[in-house]
Parts: structure tokens; C-alpha cells; sequence
């Protein structure tokens, strides 16, 4: 790209909420913070505009301690693992970030340091003695997830101390009616301690005034989900609220105001882990490419007043963004950039609930993956995406936009014109009939409406961040296709009017050429393997935007042989998934129609013998193909003791990049073998065939190492 092209580009900084890095995310987390950031950052780049998309772990505060204890681990460790898993699931789901770091990692642990003495030096952060609740048995001043208690603005009794899960109010934990130690369950008594405060009343009319001005502007009015949240807390006024806390795990105080077990508020260096993760990836590039990157290009986002920030988080995460975060950025008085768009959406529950691990009322998305593709599922969290009101996953919905819209409207337009293509028109691309023009185009209904697609979706729609109209849009146009193809009846044609015949198909090739660049952003796997079915070269993604209507075909080339776009999902696999929810187990059916394809069981072996195998947990650390091997692995493996080099035969059935922290099950007592020329130190555990390949895993956390009984 031109430097003169680069200047004139627009840019943007996309960001999603930071994700706890103590435990994996669900499908409510990606519908709410993530696949509508994708979605936008594909479609932008499409567009030509120069955008970056940050996101990391947010691995401090109490959330991790408790859970790391939990779990038999150090926070360290912890957040480690998870930040693996949940890295592996964005990969799953194709949710592509520019850098995806940790709030732990050092640069972020010194730009929070910086943050919080510039603030102190503008006077916006001050040391108040106050009241806190404190523990007597564990001698600890409780905050947080260490408390719960009744909120007081919606009477939910589980409220933490920091946050009420249900109204998403940002309490303090001296608000809470009849406040608990979460730990013992203990009545906490309430103590005088030193702590640091933000004085958000400081800054309370700047906020009223540039709200205002956000919610007021007509080319892309604020959400009414997020003003109206800060509208409701500067009526009741804002106040200091405490940004330190008295825990080990987390950023410590800078130099001077180091104060012994205390560290910042999770809260705090949260959001500032955007920026970090921004001048991590900067520092990198620029060491892989000096060249074209330099270490300062961060600021040419962040500090940038011709840079658009846009935040996309949940619902129970807006006073964090459009109020605190705002507040630190304008304090520092560095040239900041203030978000210019908050995509704040509410919940997406599970079949009528809050998703819940613990009740296993839950779907684990990676297991959720391994059996439905990727793009099924990033259709339908994307139709019901809850933009401005909660909704829910169903299981019947999900299925009904598979076989229903993705599969009869979408792939059987695909499937039906390129068969008939190969069928009876020699696989060759047809022509528009002779006496046909270009300039007729704009008076042709069909080719009209194909013209207007990509404005409609992408101006209207996904730049305004409506992304269930979008995509309603984009369905609508594959709709037409179908209608179109059903009333010119080509099959017809072919024999009473062949031009006729020709010009249909030609014209659905431009629709279908259309559609896949216009769905990309959506569904990006199916609209490159459409993409390569139409013999288009590289990649729909690089295909522009305004360029998605342009019929790039030529007359008489030759098209691949198509293949099915997807395999419908039957009644009965949707009955059992739904049977699974609340922990109900897969009942296994009683009577084995085909007892033939399961095979004999082995000759009986001595316990003893059979207690010579050393079964462990193991964690995949790396994964990646090996040279000249379409079915091997290389894969290095923590076994707790020690790393293992195993070479395993999924990859058929596994991308190395979906492995990454993965549990698995390994024998770590088999004598070492050569394979594909390199040596394998175990094997892992797998179940299935070439197609349902399936790795042996554990159902919650275990460390690796572990024993298997
Ligand atoms: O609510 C959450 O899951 C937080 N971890 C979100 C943090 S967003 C940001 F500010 F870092
Ligand atoms: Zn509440």
C-alpha cells in the first residue's frame, strides 16, 4: 500500500471486552462482545480502512484468585492455561484479533503504573481513609468477589461486591444490604482503611456534556442501552470510588505510592490492557518488519484525533467504557481518543436461562464445534444477536438456520446454479445473451437489486452496527437468487432457448459472486470455499467491498466441480442435545441397530497388566504440521513432569491452531517411536473415525500431570 493511501485511509481501533481468563467463554460471551467485532473489523477492512482490532485476558482481581485456588493453582498458572483456552476457542469461532494479549504481561503492568501516577499528579486520583468491609477470620479487608449481598438498586440477593450481575449497577461493597464473606459466609464488620480514589464527580460535566453531544449527533446516535445507564448514574451523582485493593495478585502501586499488599483495582488496568495490547503488537511488528513498522505507530491509533475508537462489550460492562475508561483517558490529558461508538448489547441466554457451568446449563463451545461447523453457529448467534434487547440460544433455532437458511436458501442457490453448470453446461462459465448490455443492468430488476446489495448491507446496515439486519439482508438477496432461478426455469431453456438458459446462469453467477463477498464478513469459511467454486482466484476477503457486484467471470472458463456447502442436522441429534442440558447425560440407546459396526472386544487382560499403562492429563502447548504429511501432527505436550514431543494422525481431523490448550489424554509410559522421521514420546487417547475423530479429554479442570484411573 502508498503512503499517500495509507494517510488517506480511514482508521479505525476496534476493541471487545477482555475476557476473565478463569475459565473458557460461552456462547453469550461471543454474541454479546466478540462475532459483532468481527463481523465489523472484516467488513471495514473490506472497505479499505486502516483497522486494527485489540483484545487480551483480563487475568487480575478476585474473580481469578478464587478460582485459581479452586483449581490447585497459582494465579499465574492460571490465567496461563485459560488465556490458552479461550485463545483456542476466538480461533474455533475465526474471531480474528489483531493481538490478543494478557493484562499480566509487563507492558501493561507499567502503562497502568503510568496511568495511575499521571492521574494522581492531575489530581484526579487522591488517598482517602475510609470504611471497608473487613474479614476477622481472614484477617483481610473484603471487596469484591469476596462479598456478596443484596443490590441495592434491583433487590438481586446474589449481588458481588464490586458489580451486581443481574442491573450490571457498579456497587461498592459498603452498598450491599446484608453483605456475606463469600469465603465463610461470615458477616463482615466494617474497619477503617487507606485506600486510593478516582474522583469521578470531578469530571462529572464533562461527561454530562460529551454524552450529550454522543447521544445528539444524527450520522450515529449512541445506543439508548448505554446513555440511558449513564444518564441514571449522573442523576444520582457521581463519586470517588476506590481503585486499589488489598490483595497480592495484580498490578502494584508505582514508585512513590508503593504500599505493601496492595494493588490496583482490576477494573482499573483492565480496559488500559486495550492499549497495551495495541503497543505490544506494534513492538512486535516492528521487530519483524522494521522496515514498515516502528514501535511508536500505537499512537498513531490512540493518540490519533482522526482515529475512530469503537468498544464492544455486554451489557453489565458500559459504566466501565462509557464513564470510568473515558474519564481515565481524558484525566491523563495525553492526547487521547474518546470511543466514538460503544456497541454495547445486552444478554444472550441458553433456552431460557442464564448460561451456568456449575449447573450444567451450558454448552462448551469447543466440544459445540468439533460437531457443527463454525459458520452454522456464527450465522445464528449473529440473527440472534441481542443488540438491543436479551435473547437466547435455542436449539431448535439454531438448527432451523442451518438447514433452513443456511442450507435451503443459501447453499442450495449455490449448489443448484454450478451443478447446472457442470450437469449440462460443460462446466464452463455461460454468457450474457449478445444483445444484452451492461447499461441495461440498473433497469433489470434482479441486476438492480444485485447492484444495490452491497450498499444496502454494508452502508445501511453494518456501518451503523446492525449486524442482524445485515445479515437479513444478505439472505434476502440469496432469496431473490432462488426466486429468480424458479421463474426463469433454465432447465427449461436449455433446450427451447439456450441463450436464454446461458444468460440465467450467468446472471446467478454474478448474484452468487456477490453474495459470497457480501456474506464473508458474516460467514467467512463458506464464502471462500463458494469463492473457489466459482474459480475466483485467492482470497473473497480481499475482494473490495464496492468492487462485490463486478462480474469478474469469463466466458467459456471452466469451473471446479462443486461440492456441498453443508450436511443437514437431523431431529434426533437436536433432541439429544437438548437432553444434555441441566447435566442430563446422553442416554445411550439400549438397542444397537447396527451391532456390526462396532467392533469385537479385545482379549481380557490381568489388571495388573493393564495397571502397567501411565495415563495422564497432558496440555497442548504447540501444534503444527509436519512437512510431506497430510495426516500427521507434531504436537509438544505438558505432561506436568516434563514436555513430550507426540506425533499424532488427526490432521485430517484437527487444525493445529485449534489444539492450543487443549486437555488431553496421553500415555506417558510408551517406549518412544519414530515417525514421519521424528521421534514421538507417547500418544494421546482419541475415539472415533477419519470423519468423528474425537480427543479424549477430561469434563472440567485438571493440571497436567494428573494421574487417569
Ligand atoms: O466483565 C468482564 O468480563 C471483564 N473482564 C471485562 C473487561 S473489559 C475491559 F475493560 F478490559
Ligand atoms: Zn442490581
Amino acid at each position: 500500500m502508498a503512503e499517500t493511501d495509507k494517510e488517506t485511509r480511514e482508521k479505525v481501533l476496534v476493541t471487545s471486552a477482555l475476557p476473565y481468563a478463569n475459565g473458557p467463554i460461552h456462547f453469550g460471551h461471543i454474541a454479546g462482545a466478540y462475532l459483532g467485532a468481527d463481523i465489523y473489523v472484516r467488513f471495514k477492512k473490506m472497505c479499505g480502512a486502516d483497522i486494527i482490532y485489540m483484545c487480551g485476558t483480563d487475568d487480575h482481581g478476585v474473580a481469578i484468585t478464587i478460582s485459581a485456588e479452586a483449581a490447585g493453582r497459582s494465579p499465574e498458572e492460571h490465567v496461563s492455561i485459560n488465556h490458552a483456552l479461550i485463545k483456542s476457542i476466538f480461533n474455533k469461532m475465526n474471531i480474528d484479533f489483531t493481538n490478543f494479549s494478557q493484562t499480566s504481561n509487563p507492558t501493561n503492568h507499567s502503562m497502568s503504573q503510568h496511568f495511575f501516577k499521571r492521574l494522581v499528579e492531575n489530581g484526579l486520583i487522591v488517598q482517602k481513609e475510609t470504611e471497608q468491609l473487613y474479614s476477622r477470620e481472614l484477617d483481610l479487608f473484603l471487596a469484591d468477589r469476596y462479598v456478596e449481598g443484596t443490590c441495592p438498586h434491583c433487590g438481586y440477593e446474589k449481588a458481588r461486591g464490586d458489580e451486581c450481575g443481574s442491573c450490571g449497577a457498579w456497587l461498592d461493597a459498603l452498598e450491599l444490604i446484608d453483605p456475606k464473606c463469600k469465603v465463610n459466609g461470615e458477616k463482615p464488620e466494617v474497619r477503617k482503611t487507606k485506600n486510593w480514589f478516582l474522583k469521578l464527580e470531578d469530571r462529572a460535566e464533562w461527561l454530562e456534556g460529551w454524552l450529550n453531544e454522543m447521544q445528539g449527533r444524527a450520522e450515529l446516535p449512541w445506543k439508548k442501552l448505554v446513555v440511558s445507564e449513564i444518564q441514571g448514574y449522573l442523576k444520582r451523582g457521581l463519586e470517588s470510588r476506590a481503585i486499589t485493593r488489598d490483595l497480592k495478585w495484580g498490578v502494584k502501586l508505582p514508585q512513590p505510592y508503593t504500599e505493601d499488599g496492595k494493588v490496583l483495582y482490576v477494573w482499573f488496568d483492565a480496559p488500559i490492557g486495550y492499549i497495551s495490547s495495541t503497543i505490544e503488537y506494534f513492538a512486535r511488528k516492528s521487530e519483524e518488519d522494521p522496515g514498515n513498522y516502528s514501535p511508536d505507530m500505537w499512537k498513531d491509533y490512540w493518540q490519533n484525533p482522526d482515529c475512530k475508537l469503537v468498544h464492544f462489550i455486554g451489557k453489565d460492562n458500559i459504566p466501565f467504557h462509557a464513564m470510568i475508561f473515558p474519564i481515565m483517558l481524558q484525566g491523563v490529558d495525553e492526547g487521547y481518543i474518546l470511543p466514538d461508538f460503544i456497541a454495547g448489547n445486552a444478554f444472550l441466554n441458553l433456552e431460557g436461562r442464564q448460561f451456568s457451568k456449575s449447573e450444567g446449563w451450558y454448552i462448551e463451545p469447543l466440544e459445540f464445534l468439533e460437531k457443527y461447523p463454525t459458520d452454522s453457529l456464527r450465522y445464528y448467534l449473529c440473527s440472534d444477536m441481542p443488540e438491543s434487547t436479551d435473547s437466547e440460544f435455542q436449539w431448535d433455532r439454531f438448527q432451523q438456520a442451518h438447514n433452513g437458511e443456511l442450507t435451503n436458501i443459501y447453499a442450495n442457490l449455490v449448489n443448484r446454479t454450478l451443478k447446472f453448470i457442470s450437469t449440462k453446461l460443460d462446466g464452463k462459465v455461460p454468457s450474457y445473451k449478445r444483445d444484452w448490455k451492461e447499461e441495461q443492468w440498473v433497469d433489470n430488476s434482479i441486476h438492480n437489486k444485485i447492484m444495490t446489495a452491497p450498499g444496502a448491507i454494508g452502508e445501511l446496515y453494518l456501518n451503523r452496527f446492525m449486524f442482524r439486519r445485515g445479515l437479513q439482508e444478505m439472505m434476502i438477496l440469496a432469496r431473490e437468487g432462488n426466486q429468480y432461478f424458479d421463474s426463469r426455469a433454465p432447465w427449461k431453456a436449455l433446450t427451447e432457448d439456450r441463450a436464454e438458459c446461458e444468460h440465467t446462469i450467468r446472471t446467478c453467477l454474478r448474484l452468487i459472486k456477490t453474495m459470497a463477498v457480501v456474506s464473508c464478513p458474516f460467514i467467512p469459511e463458506t464464502a471462500q470455499r463458494v469463492w473457489a467454486m466459482l474459480g475466483l482466484e485467492g482470497n473473497v476477503a480481499d475482494c473490495k467491498w464496492c468492487e462485490a457486484a463486478v462480474d469478474t467471470f469469463r466466458d467459456g472458463a471452466r469451473l471446479p466441480e462443486p461440492e456441498p456447502l453443508f450436511k443437514k442436522i437431523d431431529n434426533k441429534q437436536i433432541a439429544r442435545e437438548k437432553k444434555k442440558l441441566g447435566g442430563g447425560a446422553e442416554q445411550p440407546k439400549k438397542k444397537q441397530k447396527k451391532q456390526s459396526s462396532i467392533p469385537g472386544i479385545k482379549k481380557f487382560v490381568e489388571f495388573d497388566d493393564f495397571a502397567k499403562v501411565d495415563l495422564r492429563a497432558g496440555r497442548i502447548l504447540e501444534a503444527e504440521n509436519i512437512e510431506g504429511s497430510f495426516k500427521m501432527l507434531k504436537l509438544k505436550v505438558d505432561i506436568g513432569l516434563e514436555q513430550r514431543q507426540i506425533i499424532a494422525g488427526i490432521a485430517k481431523q484437527f487444525k493445529p491452531e485449534d489444539l492450543k490448550g487443549r486437555t488431553i489424554i496421553v500415555v506417558a509410559n510408551l517406549e518412544p517411536k519414530k515417525l514421519m522421521g521424528l521421534e514421538s514420546q507417547g500418544m494421546l487417547l482419541a475415539a472415533g473415525g477419519k470423519k468423528d475423530l474425537q480427543l479424549l479429554t477430561v469434563t472440567g479442570d485438571v493440571a497436567p500431570g494428573t494421574r487417569v484411573s
